[in-house]
């Protein structure tokens, strides 16, 4: 099947429901565990590998779901780093059914423009085999400049192994002395994520019944509404999305608190660093400042004017911070 399958007529039943849903907030960006698919072809009595092949087509119609309501990213669980420990039969079946699929998209480069989707991956490809590893660059550099939506692929991913890999480059960033120690926050790791250049997962879709996340997307999730469906990835219907969807627009308002509570925190910790980091700054400055003028007792206008200094310093102190990191990140996203 194509990456574009025939479109389908929606019944008066689905418009009626997409028209309904999407008064409401829809997902921008929905993260899918296209969880089952062995266990669909088991059911189906097919060989296991074709639940994989099932799961694609599902994936395709799932895709056109999501373009029609609107949603702008959709990001899928692909092939995890743990899926190298299945049969080897099983890794290659894999291996091939993307090479097939990324060749085919690549022929079909009309209708990636036409439906204006910017195909990302998303993990440790240099694990992959390198004609793969080829393929998938070559999609991503023809669809960068699409701007209507963003598909991105985890391929070769867990989420440890991306803190990990973040982790390393901040390790690095320090001990080379391009930014300090004390510049690592929640948002410059976050910063250095493969998704960072994401919008927030707003949704999280699970199938097949299991209730955990299994290494995807950890730190993203966070602040997202996760929905376990009950049925096997291919089985997955335009009525399990919509459910989904409505689950996320009923839990919308506590994740939007949650999520503002969440910036307020950071803002107010970055505040609290800069202020402390200004102040080891000062301490060392004064402790080499002549001893006489630092015990003379301070008039009421210097006290004004030093406390002023300090809000300057801080802000000063900020801007240096924001510098050091920015010229730091340029060398990540290179
Ligand atoms: C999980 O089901 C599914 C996978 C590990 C592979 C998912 C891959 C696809 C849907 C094809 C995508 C292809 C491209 C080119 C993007 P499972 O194997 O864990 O099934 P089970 O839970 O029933 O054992
Ligand atoms: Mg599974």
């Amino acid at each position: 099947m194509s990456w574009f399958p025939q479109r389908r007529q929606r019944t008066w039943l689905q418009k009626g429901c997409e028209a309904i849903l999407t008064v409401g907030p829809v997902p921008k960006h929905v993260a899918i565990i296209m969880d089952g698919n062995r266990r669909f072809a088991v059911k189906k009595s097919l060989a296991k590998c074709e639940g994989h092949l099932k799961g694609f087509d599902k994936l395709a119609e799932t895709l056109e779901w999501c373009l029609d309501l609107g949603i702008s990213e959709v990001t899928v669980y692909a092939f995890s780093i743990e899926n190298f420990k299945r049969s080897s039969d099983e890794v290659s079946y894999l291996m091939e059914l993307s090479r097939q699929k990324f060749a085919k998209l690549l022929q079909e480069r009309d209708l990636i423009h036409k439906h204006g989707v910017c195909v990302r991956i998303i993990g440790d490809i240099s694990l992959l085999p390198r004609d793969l590893q080829e393929l998938l660059a070559e999609a991503v550099s023809i669809s960068s400049e699409n701007k209507r939506a963003i598909l991105n692929v985890c391929f070769a991913y867990t989420a440890r192994d991306d803190i990990c890999m973040a982790m390393r480059e901040l390790a690095i960033a320090v001990k080379e002395g391009q930014i300090k120690n004390s510049d690592i926050s929640e948002e410059l790791l976050e910063k250095c994520l493969y998704t960072s250049h994401s919008s927030p997962v707003d949704l999280l879709i699970r199938t097949s019944g299991e209730t955990r996340l299994s290494d995807f997307l950890l730190w993203e999730s966070s602040f997202s509404c996760l929905a376990f469906v009950k049925v096997l990835w291919p089985e997955f219907s335009i009525w399990h999305l919509y459910a989904a969807i409505l689950h996320y627009q009923r839990n919308y308002n506590k994740i939007q608190i949650a999520r503002q509570n969440q910036t307020i925190e950071r803002e107010r910790l970055q505040r609290d660093s800069d202020y402390h980091c200004m102040m080891e700054e000062l301490s060392l400055e004064t402790a080499s400042r002549d001893s006489i003028s630092c015990m003379t007792a301070p008039s009421p206008l210097s006290i004004t004017t030093e406390h002023k200094s300090m809000q300057e310093r801080v802000q000063q102190y900020a801007r240096e911070r924001e510098k050091r990191t920015e010229a730091f990140l340029s060398c990540v996203y290179e």
